[in-house]
């Protein structure tokens, strides 16, 4: 085999792309596209997530087995033992398989001369497994492959249930999909999946929702095409309720790309949206969204933070912020956020966002509601960023988040797993006098 056609040799070559601070998602797109063979690509897919699910696990175990480090150029070697380790603990396939494989794949690499070490040091860590695995259990960084600092966050910010976001942010999540109702009513799209073998279930927790077990291809459901849903996680799917619409609102969705929370507040209610993105390059991305779900928004590329360059001066009844953060909310879905996310980014975004809330006041309407929403679960970007907000601007009312959810501040936050959803901020404030 060649590094062009081995899962193994390319999902090592896309994780130290990873580790070097390319996104998960990039590199998966990028290698994936080389592969044919669907067991392949779904090979290469568990690879390279559980790689970076786990990096801050084999990378430390690595470290105390080699005697000295490899060098840059031989990234994609560190990054295959890895895997190596991550095969034998995580994925549960047989020890002379995911040997046997992992050393091949250096040839694949055509790296051959670091088959023998490869081998050598596989084969010590299944002798000397059991120490190895309760010295790396004894640390919560190592044990749940999390970075330090996010530990130490966790446990100062919700020290009764670090344990279980850690747990969750390394379990798989279900798929949730969100259906289009002014297409199809969700009874009806539940039939006809259950039509050609798809079975899903009813959550209580979201009225447009369904959970199917993760990992489809959901172009290959049936109304892709025709607009019958999109893929949304339950948390998210609460902002369009939260909302509170009312038809001829006129609506800002102030950082709305991809357009999963624009699309729903169209399914749900008659309203001018403006949905706008700092990110041009994201646009076309919600164009085709909304345009496949059949729904229509004035979309514009602008800065949230400076409105005299996008605003035509006219007040919104409503307003979405779903701000920039760190998305320690998603990590089970996007694990490299783990290896990508830095102690300082904290502070960077919290200020970010508070310069958005600060420039989009104003533009809400006497009466109006702005929603807050953060993919995040640190009180730095949530409970104490809404708490700041209201001390700033007399004229804000909080009002309370109709979920049950953990109370944060004036606002509410589910935790990762809870529900089955991501995890998730929300805050509420009006405009009074
Ligand atoms: C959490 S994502 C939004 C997801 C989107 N609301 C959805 O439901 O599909 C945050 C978005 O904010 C955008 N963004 C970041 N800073 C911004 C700013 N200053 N003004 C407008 N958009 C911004 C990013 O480009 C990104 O698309």
């Amino acid at each position: 085999m060649s590094a062009k056609t081995d899962p193994r040799a390319l999902a090592a070559q896309a994780l130290a792309g990873v580790a070097a601070g390319q996104s998960l998602r990039a590199a998966f797109a990028d290698t994936c596209a080389k592969l044919r063979d669907p067991r392949d690509r779904a090979l290469l897919s568990a690879l390279l997530h559980e790689g970076a699910r786990w990096w801050l696990r084999f990378d430390v175990a690595l470290d105390a087995m080699l005697e000295r480090p490899l060098r840059e150029r031989d990234a994609d070697i560190h990054a295959l033992l890895v895997l190596g380790l991550v095969q034998l603990e995580t994925m549960g396939l047989s020890d002379y398989a995911a040997v046997a494989a992992t050393v091949e794949a250096t040839r694949s690499l055509r790296k051959p001369s670091f088959a023998g070490l490869v081998n050598a040091l596989l084969r010590r860590w299944l002798r000397e497994r059991e120490a190895r695995n309760a010295a790396l259990d004894a640390d919560a960084a190592t044990r749940s492959a999390h970075p330090r600092w996010l530990v130490g966050k966790l446990l100062s910010d919700w020290p009764e249930q670090a344990e279980s976001i850690l747990a969750a942010n390394n379990a798989p999540a279900r798929l949730w999909l969100r259906v289009n109702r002014r297409r199809i009513a969700r009874a009806d799209f539940v039939v006809q999946l259950a039509a050609t073998g798809v079975e899903s279930r009813v959550p209580d927790a979201a009225p447009d929702a369904l959970i199917l077990d993760a990992s489809r291809d959901v172009i290959t459901l049936p109304g892709y095409a025709q607009g019958f849903f999109s893929v949304q996680d339950g948390a998210a799917q609460q902002a369009a309720m939260l909302l509170d619409l009312r038809g001829g609102q006129r609506v800002l969705d102030a950082c709305a790309a991809p357009g999963g929370k624009s699309a729903h507040i169209l399914e749900t209610a008659d309203v001018a949206l403006t949905a706008l993105d700092k990110d041009a390059r994201r646009l076309p991305r919600l164009h085709e969204n909304l345009g496949r779900l059949g729904l229509t928004a004035d979309v514009r590329a602008g800065d949230a933070a400076v409105p005299r360059d996008w605003w035509d001066g006219k007040p919104y009844e409503r307003i979405l912020l779903d701000a920039p953060c760190s998305a320690t909310g998603i990590i089970r879905r996007q694990p490299d956020v783990k290896l990508h996310r830095r102690a300082d980014d904290i502070p960077a975004l919290a200020a970010t966002q508070a310069r958005l809330l600060d420039a989009l006041w104003p533009l809400l309407a006497r009466g109006g509601r702005l929603v807050y929403a953060t993919c995040s679960v640190l009180a730095d970007e949530n409970a104490r960023q809404i708490g700041a907000f209201r001390e700033r601007h007399a004229d804000a009312r909080a009002v309370a988040v109709p979920l049950a959810w953990h109370a944060a501040g004036t606002g509410a936050q589910n935790l990762t797993g809870e529900s089955g959803m991501d995890g998730f901020f929300y805050g509420i404030v009006e405009k009074h006098n």
